[in-house]
């Protein structure tokens, strides 16, 4: 078999297909996965069939696994996958019920129908996300991407002159308190403390400018807080205008690899009585945005 990929745009998503994701990988195809990745910044693979250590194995070819923050803002619950280093994306609780539609879990789960980047709120941050789908819905349930690359190159020069310098601070409640969602306990609060990222960085793989911003981004250090906000508000609401979205529709078996350091991304509404089971593995990024140079 021979590797294919097939952009979907010129520069925006491409499938790639002609590989077994639970086979060992050849340098060469992770290189060209890579390549795809630096260009298109999402690739979609179907049909796969995936443990969560297969998926686990092929993640660690392109960096070092993420672990998963779920476990510090959900103590004391029963856990459905037992690592660490795959997040549960699921509408299922500890023991594979579909969840309570006013549980605690769930209502945290709800903020990926927020715009985001992946671990922003972390101060190393994630940089690609590998999501698996084991089940999905019969109908909606799509997961949307932006590309915040494109999205900074169309803006006006005073924008881009504006925004270079400036740091935003990313933290998780943000995100949640948004939703009104906002009973954690102290604990919880505490072990997630906000951090710093840059507004505008440089994706390493592609030397392209790009924003970098999410929901969990609630203002602008320096900048008294209504102004900030209204600043990220306004270059989210530019990132996802029609022009930068694609929305992918999710089948069994397919697997999407985002980098979150180029793009945001949302889960799309769906009958959640219904099961819809992904999961993710994500890579750390090298440093905090800060500490790399835009
Ligand atoms: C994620 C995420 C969106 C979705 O896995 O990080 O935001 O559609 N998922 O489930
Ligand atoms: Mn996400």
């Amino acid at each position: 078999m021979s590797i294919t990929v097939k952009p979907v745009t010129p520069d925006f998503v491409a499938e790639i297909s002609g590989l077994d994701l639970a086979q060992p990988l050849k340098p060469a195809d992770r290189d060209a996965i890579e390549a795809a990745i630096n260009r298109y910044a999402i690739v979609v693979f179907h049909d796969q069939k995936l443990t969560d250590d297969q998926q686990i194995d092929f993640a660690r070819h392109f960096g070092p696994i993420h672990s998963s923050a779920q476990r510090a803002r959900h103590t004391g619950i029963k856990h459905r996958l037992p690592s660490n280093e795959i997040a549960d994306i699921s509408n299922l609780d500890g023991d594979s019920n579909v969840l309570a539609p006013d549980s605690k879990r769930r209502l945290d789960w709800l903020a990926n129908r927020l715009w985001h980047t992946d671990a922003s709120f972390r101060a190393v941050p994630g940089a690609l996300s590998m999501l698996y789908a084991h089940a999905v819905p019969d109908e909606g349930g799509d997961t949307e991407f932006a590309d915040l690359r494109a999205a900074y190159d169309a803006l006006p020069q005073t924008t881009k002159d504006q925004i270079e310098p400036l740091i935003a601070e990313h933290s998780i409640w943000h995100s949640r308190g948004q939703l009104a969602v906002t009973k954690y306990t102290e604990e919880e609060l505490k072990s997630l403390p906000p951090v710093p990222q840059r507004v505008v960085r440089r994706h390493p793989g592609s030397g392209r400018k790009t924003l970098y911003v999410a929901s969990h981004a609630s203002h602008i250090i320096g900048m008294p807080i209504a102004d900030g906000r209204l600043l990220l508000m306004d270059l989210i609401e530019h990132a996802t205008q029609r022009q930068f979205v694609h929305s992918h529709t999710w089948k069994q078996g397919d697997l999407v690899i985002w980098d979150n350091r180029c793009t945001m991304h949302r889960a799309r509404p769906f009958d959640t009585t219904e099961v819809r089971d992904l999961r993710r593995v994500t890579t750390r990024d090298v440093a905090s945005t800060v500490e790399q140079a835009a």
